[in-house]
């Protein structure tokens, strides 16, 4: 019932913004001490795991049957059908160096299906939210997509992954992809360039290697701004959410540019 999805979204810009406070005030203290996970790219401060474990047990004081799937931690299975899908710190490189991009990223789903996202951008005190059919926002205001009426005139985000086969392939696209759009930006946090999207301060994203929790929330952001949001079937496939106007041109021309090879999952 749609009071239910009501108090999901309550509980998730609650917590939200108070992780956003948590680790905006810690950063100083956390970036003292950082550690690398999958290549030396990937970091991790010990805000991530701490901020992790806070959202982690505010959700389980006020909803102990969800489930809660998270990047920092062994996924939580729960018996409520409601699962949480969390990274605490998108971004975590940006806030490393003390770049403004990074946000508190917190999706919900029910039954597998995403109902509502928010994600807070501390340092710009910008929330974004959605509900499932009742629109995106940002601090109360509801979004729109833009409607570039040209790829040449599309300015898109992505993103890279860590590993440096995987860097070298999303070079080679961004490559043959500058000569066709009007610029390509890379800031650095998945969850935020999906805002940017819904906010029309971007025509699109796309990016693929990322995780559910990097883009869950922002993704029904974006499609409730009225992005055209695309999303893989297996994590770390491709995922796109761009303007309808251009859309399937620019679907088509990063799906060509991608190589069989490269083995990117659909
Ligand atoms: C990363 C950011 C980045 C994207 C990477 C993600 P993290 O998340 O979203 O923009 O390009 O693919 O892994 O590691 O900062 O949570």
């Amino acid at each position: 019932p749609d009071s239910e999805i009501d108090q999901l979204h309550e509980l998730a810009l609650r917590l939200a913004t108070e992780a956003g406070t948590l680790i905006r005030d810690g950063r100083e203290q956390a970036t003292r001490e950082v550690s690398t996970k999958t290549t030396r790219a990937d970091v991790v401060t010990t805000m991530d795991r701490a901020c992790e474990i806070f959202l982690r047990t505010e959700i389980a004081a006020q909803r102990p049957d969800d489930g809660v799937y998270g990047e920092e931690h062994d996924e939580q299975t729960g018996t409520s059908g409601v699962r949480w899908v969390i990274d605490p710190i998108d971004g975590t490189v940006n806030y490393l160096y003390g770049l403004a991009d990074y946000a508190v990223s917190i999706a919900v789903e029910i039954g597998g299906e995403i109902v509502a996202g928010v994600v807070h951008k501390p340092q710009t005190a910008e929330t974004f939210s959605a509900r499932r059919g009742a629109g995106a926002f940002l601090n109360g205001e509801r979004l729109h997509s833009s409607a570039p009426d040209a790829l040449d005139v599309t300015l898109l985000a992505t993103g890279f992954g860590y590993a440096a086969a995987r860097r070298r392939q999303q070079g080679e696209v961004v490559a043959e992809l500058l000569g066709h759009v009007r610029d390509i930006r890379r800031m650095g946090s998945a969850a935020l360039d999906l805002c940017n999207a819904a906010a029309g301060r971007v025509d699109g994203y796309y990016e693929w290697g990322v995780h559910l929790w990097d883009v869950a929330a922002g993704a029904l952001i974006a499609s409730e701004a009225g992005l055209d949001v695309r999303l893989p079937e297996h994590e770390e496939g491709l995922v796109t959410a761009v303007a309808p106007s251009v859309s399937d041109e620019v679907n088509a021309l990063v799906r060509s540019l991608i190589r069989p090879q490269w083995q990117v999952p659909s």
